[in-house]
């Protein structure tokens, strides 16, 4: 007996990163697994690694159209969906609001808030009424920059603020029979999050800065000693994904590697690697 055995899950954004290490551990749970994902060439990659056994939708979460279609997809594979996992998301290039040139505001904002929010609310929408049949779940991807400053610009952690509010109001008025829930990460091995085309950035990616330089920051405010893979985050979303969860909802799991559990007395790094 798995996790998610008898469990359809589509994961929004599976991609890479995050939600395709997430897609890996439901697989290994037992689910079935769909992924919609943007990127035609991580389509092409993902088919490679999977086969026919993920059901790989090519569409954009900001889409309607894009979703019904996957909806369509999801019902005639297995006629029916148990949890919906939102993994998309884009960064803002963390660029100080005084930095961004005032004409290009609207834009970014636009960007970032239709794939980072907008995505989440509609795919909720589209997918509501079959996780009411199945009494099933949503899990939305929100961060450690929804909770304290500097963990993006203000067009990302605003974005990330409204993921987490949306898992509030969402686990209220779709109660009781579909929890809503989130997880906050910290940081993540091997992302590939973009930047905003809106400043043209949109080249750059996560995976870009340099592995030491990003590891020794991020150690350096962290307790625990190593920046996780997406697949490390695979059990807490599964779990959240999964009829076995049946105490929570309308809650965001900080997982943050013991980021915010310091009042940074000794404003120096702390030798954890290899303990
Ligand atoms: N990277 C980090 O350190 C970090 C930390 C906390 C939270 N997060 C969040 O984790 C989630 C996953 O990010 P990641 O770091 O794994 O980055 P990633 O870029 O590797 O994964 C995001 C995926 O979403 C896809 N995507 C983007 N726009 C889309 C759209 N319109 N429609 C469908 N798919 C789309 C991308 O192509 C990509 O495959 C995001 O919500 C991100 O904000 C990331």
């Amino acid at each position: 007996m798995q996790l998610l055995d008898d469990h359809v899950v589509l994961i929004l954004g599976g991609g890479s990163g995050l939600g395709l290490g997430v897609a890996r551990h439901c697989l290994g749970e037992g689910a079935h697994v769909a992924i919609m994902e943007v990127s035609a060439d991580k389509l092409v990659d993902l088919k490679a690694e999977f086969g026919e056994e993920v059901l790989l939708v090519h569409g954009d979460v900001t889409s309607i159209e894009d979703l019904e279609a996957t909806r369509t997809a999801v019902l005639d594979r297995w006629g029916r969906l148990d949890a919906l996992i939102g993994a998309q998301g884009i960064f803002d290039g963390n660029i100080p609001l005084k930095d961004v040139p005032l004409d290009r505001i609207e834009s970014l904002f636009d960007e970032v808030f239709h794939i980072d929010v907008l995505g989440y609310i509609l795919a909720a929408r589209v997918f509501v009424g079959d996780l009411e049949q199945s009494h099933g779940a949503i899990v939305l991807t929100s961060s450690t920059a929804a909770y304290a400053a500097d963990g993006g610009g203000l067009f990302y952690t605003a974005a990330k603020g409204a993921v987490r509010s949306i898992v509030n109001q969402l686990a209220f008025e779709f109660a009781p029979r579909v929890r809503v829930n989130g997880v906050a990460p910290s940081g993540i091995a091997n992302s590939q999050l973009r930047g905003p085309a809106a400043l043209g950035l949109e080249g750059n990616k996560q995976s870009d800065i340099p592995k030491e330089a990003f590891l020794e920051q991020f150690l350096s405010l962290t307790l625990m000693p190593t920046l996780p893979t997406p697949e490390e985050y695979g059990p807490l979303f599964a779990y959240l994904a999964s009829r076995h969860n049946t105490t929570m909802t309308g809650q965001t799991i900080v997982a943050d590697q013991g980021l915010f559990n310091r009042a940074v007395i000794s404003n120096g790094t702390v030798d954890r690697v290899g303990q």
